[in-house]
């Protein structure tokens, strides 16, 4: 049989992996994951910020030695002057609403009649566990809204969502905004791809924590890689923190 150097080394990789679990370092080593994992994501969303500085293109405030979080609204309006969605008619997301501050500034934001606007949440805080927030922390109680345009879905994403995906009927022609400010891994990624379908050039998405490594920014990269999203930056004040990006295809 001919020497082939590449089955050489893939019959060696594999050797090295077969003892590498037979001396089960996770057993006493597995505390070192979930910093590794840490720092893994660390670099990644490092080098996404990288990128997006190099293209020099979008609302960037990068550096800031404090953030602000009212700030985030500096960003929704520059989406909003520069994608023209003051008065066009939007379908408006929101994936978090808690007690309903960025959903109340949208309502009053867009002028359209025909936006129709949907704010998801448990409205009973969080579903786990996030960095020193609690599960059940954030949580409103019942909100009102007074705009007829609006319609909350009350409930975890993970049940309500796929109902409404069946029910609601969306026009090719009406541009998507997405807010996403769950905070969660589970909660954005759970999100992202259920809408990943119906996704169109033009549709924007904003995320209010993507300067996370092991949440947002990852469910947003596990996202774009699976389904091979095409994307554009538009924005992101607060180091990184609220991040807007438009699909392109
Ligand atoms: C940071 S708060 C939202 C803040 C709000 N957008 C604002 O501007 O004030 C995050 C919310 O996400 C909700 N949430 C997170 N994961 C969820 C899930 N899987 N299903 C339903 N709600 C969820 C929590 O209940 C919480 O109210």
């Amino acid at each position: 049989m001919k020497f082939s150097l590449r089955n050489f080394v893939v019959r060696l990789i594999a050797l090295a992996k077969g003892i590498f679990f037979f001396i089960r370092p996770g057993a006493y080593l597995g505390f070192l994951a979930a910093p590794l994992i840490f720092i893994g994501n660390s670099l990644k969303l490092s080098k996404w910020i990288t990128e997006q500085r190099r293209k020099g293109t979008g609302f960037d405030d990068f550096f800031q030695l404090r953030r602000h979080y009212d700030k985030r609204f500096t960003l929704h309006k520059y989406v909003i002057e520069t994608q023209a969605i003051k008065a066009e008619k939007i379908d408006y997301l929101e994936f978090g609403v808690a007690g309903g501050t960025s959903l109340r500034w949208w309502l009053k934001e867009n002028t359209n009649p025909d936006s129709r606007f949907f704010g998801f949440d448990t409205f009973e805080g969080l579903p786990e566990d996030w960095g020193m927030f609690k599960k059940g922390e954030m949580g409103p109680g019942s909100l009102l809204f007074e705009d007829e345009r609006c319609r909350l879905v009350k409930g975890l994403f993970q049940e309500t969502v796929p109902h409404f995906m069946g029910s609601a009927v969306f026009d090719s022609t009406t541009r998507k905004v997405l807010h996403l400010d769950a905070d969660l891994f589970s909660s954005t990624l759970f999100v992202l791809m259920s809408f990943a379908s119906i996704l169109k050039a033009g549709d924007v998405l904003i995320f209010d924590e993507f300067c996370v490594p092991n949440h947002e920014f990852l469910a947003f990269d596990i996202f774009t890689r699976i389904h091979g999203v095409h994307y554009e930056f538009l924005g992101a004040v607060n180091n990184y923190l609220q991040v807007a990006v438009k699909i392109v295809d």
